[in-house]
C-alpha cells in the first residue's frame, strides 16, 4: 500500500475535527493515527472477580525505590548529555486543585538529537552515550514533580511519508495501584510540528490541546545553567488533562 502523504493525513485531521469536535480525549481509533487502529480492545472487557488480586502480581513501588538521582536525566552517566539543559516542574492535581501527593511520576523521552535509547529507534540520529532518557520522582505536600533533562528532539515516525513528531515527553502516573496508572505527553510551546501530528490532533478539543503544551516560565530558569518549564497534570474535572487510555 503506498503510504499516505502528510496532506493526506492534515485533510483527515481537518474532516475529523469538523466531525467530531471538541473532544477532550480522543476516539480510540482516530484514523490519522494509522495504529490507534490495533491498540484499543473491539470487544467488551472481562471484568476481573477478584481485582485485588490483579494488584497481587501487579508491578509495586516503595517510596525508598525512588532517589534524588532519578530525577536527573543529566547525571546518569559519567560525562553530561550534549543539548539544552531545563528543568521541568510542576503539580499534580485533582480536580478540585488539591495535590495529588506521594504520586509516583515516570517520564521517558528522546535524546536532543530525537533518538531514544531503545532498541526499536534505528533512525540516523545519534545516540547520545550520556543520555538514556528515563527518569522517575514521587510527588512532594504539593503534589509537585520536578526534573532536570535535556530538551528532547522532534523525530521521524512511519505514520505517513514525512511524520515528525513534535518535540515531547511521555509521562506516567502510577496511582495508588498499578491499575490506576495514567500515561500522556507534554509538548513544548510554539512547536512548527503541531498541525502535522495526528496525535496531539486527535485531542480535537483546542484548550484540552493546549493543556499539554508546557509554558515556558523565565522565574524557573536558572541562571546560566537552564531553561524552566512548567506543566501541571489536572486528573480528572473540566480541566483534566488528556490521558492515554486503556493502558
Ligand atoms: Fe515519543
Amino acid at each position: 500500500m503506498t503510504p499516505s502523504t502528510q496532506a493526506d493525513v492534515s485533510a483527515e485531521i481537518a474532516a475529523l475535527r469538523g466531525t467530531r469536535p471538541g473532544l477532550a480525549h480522543p476516539d480510540r481509533a482516530y484514523a490519522p493515527y494509522r495504529s490507534s487502529a490495533l491498540r484499543h480492545p473491539r470487544k467488551p472487557l472481562v471484568v476481573v472477580r477478584d481485582p485485588e488480586a490483579v494488584e497481587l502480581s501487579g508491578p509495586v513501588f516503595g517510596t525508598t525505590d525512588v532517589t534524588e538521582l532519578d530525577t536527573d536525566l543529566t547525571r546518569q552517566h559519567t560525562g553530561e548529555p550534549l543539548g539544552e539543559r531545563m528543568t521541568v516542574t510542576g503539580r499534580v492535581l485533582d480536580r478540585d486543585g488539591r495535590p495529588v501527593r506521594g504520586q509516583l511520576v515516570e517520564i521517558w523521552q528522546a535524546n536532543a538529537a530525537g533518538r531514544y535509547a531503545h532498541q526499536r529507534d534505528g533512525h540516523p540520529a545519534p545516540l547520545d552515550p550520556n543520555f538514556t532518557g528515563v527518569g522517575r520522582c514521587r510527588t512532594d505536600d504539593d503534589g509537585r514533580y520536578a526534573f532536570t533533562t535535556i530538551k528532547p528532539g522532534p523525530y521521524p515516525w512511519r505514520n505517513h511519508t514525512n511524520a515528525w513528531r513534535p518535540a515531547h515527553i511521555h509521562f506516567s502516573l502510577f496511582g495508588r495501584a498499578f491499575t490506576q496508572r495514567l500515561v500522556t505527553q507534554m509538548y513544548f510551546p510554539g512547536d512548527p510540528l503541531f498541525p502535522y501530528d495526528p496525535i496531539l490532533q486527535a485531542v480535537t478539543d483546542d484548550a484540552a490541546r493546549d493543556r499539554l503544551v508546557a509554558a515556558y516560565d523565565h522565574d524557573l530558569s536558572v541562571p546560566e545553567w537552564s531553561l524552566g518549564y512548567r506543566w501541571d497534570i489536572v486528573l480528572d474535572g473540566p480541566a483534566a488533562t488528556w490521558i492515554e487510555e486503556g493502558r
